[in-house]
């Protein structure tokens, strides 16, 4: 099949199994493989396209949003194959990868402190205040707009009921904006109701710490503030990972399992596995791995320059060498 152009082929991601100490059957699905390279390209391109039925935005416009990078990297790419102009707000957390990733697409990124959400320095008011001075602009606004989630619905949790032939009984997804969780869930819950889905927090977030939030390494995941996106109705628990226990899994999942996947990623296998006593033989488990490991790579969690071996080591004989 030829795809039209880079946007259609968004979604269709493969289900793979791991290979786990379990009775139950655990997989994950690699959103990693979308053409943007993370679950962000599905909200991202329903709500665009979602604004352009609506006539919020019209050719010749600028699409503005505030990301912790896959977002915005989706924003970009959609921007440069339907001709928006586009500018992104990001924090410092952002990875160097991530940060060039967007302007590789043509974007303009917009550099902000770590600044809470009362505070207009914050990257959500800037970017807020960016689309205010800005003709014939859109803002996605994933925190706030309910389309996010309601991409996840229509988009992801079908191609899981699908792909698994109606016969997932557990869905760990990271909670962001909760959009991928309360969507995909919902639609998971309308089908079967028994399915349990299950959103993984920061150890350190605001919803985690009751309103007393410290910082966390972690990005792309975490409650930080009272989103509209959060369906408490579907989610049926709630697991809470530390940084550590999150970067700690990077390498395994790389190392023995070949999946070279992000943190937020790493977070959700760590939730599972706090969960796996819980699953029973003939479970069979989805967990969401929305980015790729290449995003952080600078970040050294998963091997250093520093560590390559020097020829005239690796080389047992170096005589042969000699020209
Ligand atoms: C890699 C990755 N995983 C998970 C999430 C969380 O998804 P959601 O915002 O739908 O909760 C994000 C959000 O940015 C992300 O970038």
């Amino acid at each position: 099949m030829i795809y039209k152009n880079v946007l259609t082929a968004i979604g269709n991601t493969p289900i793979v199994e791991l290979t786990l100490d379990s009775k139950a059957r655990v997989c994950a699905k690699l959103e990693y493989l979308n053409p943007g390279g993370s679950v962000k390209d599905r909200s991202a391109v329903f709500m665009i396209e979602e604004a352009e039925r609506k006539g919020l935005l019209k050719p010749g416009g600028t699409i503005i949003d505030a990301s912790s990078g896959n977002q915005g990297i989706a924003v970009a790419m959609i921007g440069a194959a339907k001709g928006y102009k586009v500018i992104i707000t990001v924090t410092e957390k952002i990875s160097k990868e991530k940060l060039t990733t967007i302007q590789a697409y043509g974007a303009t990124v917009v550099l902000c402190p770590p600044a809470a959400m009362d505070d207009p320095r914050n990257y959500h008011n800037v970017a807020v205040q960016i689309q205010k001075q800005t003709p014939n602009s859109f803002m996605p606004n994933q925190y706030f707009n309910l389309s996010n989630r309601l991409a996840h619905q229509t988009l992801l949790g079908p191609e899981i009921w699908n792909q698994t032939e109606g016969k997932i009984t557990h869905f760990f997804a990271a909670a962001g904006t909760s959009g991928t969780v309360s969507g995909a869930g919902r639609f998971l819950k309308s089908q079967n109701p028994d399915i349990k889905v299950i959103a993984i927090d920061a150890k350190n977030s605001w919803r985690s710490t009751k309103g007393n939030p410290k910082p966390y390494a972690v990005e792309g995941i975490g409650i930080d503030f009272n989103t509209p996106i959060t369906d408490y109705s579907i989610i049926d628990e709630f697991l809470e990972v530390t940084d550590e226990e999150s970067l700690g899994m990077l390498q395994p999942l790389a190392k023995q399992h070949g999946l070279l996947v992000g943190l937020s990623s790493g977070a959700v296998a760590a939730g599972v596995m706090q969960y796996l006593p819980k699953l029973k033989q003939g479970d069979i488990a989805v967990m969401i791995f929305g980015d790729s490991g290449r995003a952080y790579l600078s970040k050294g969690f998963y091997g250093r320059v520093e560590d390559t071996v020097p020829y005239h080591v690796a080389l047992k004989q170096p005589e042969v060498m000699q020209l």
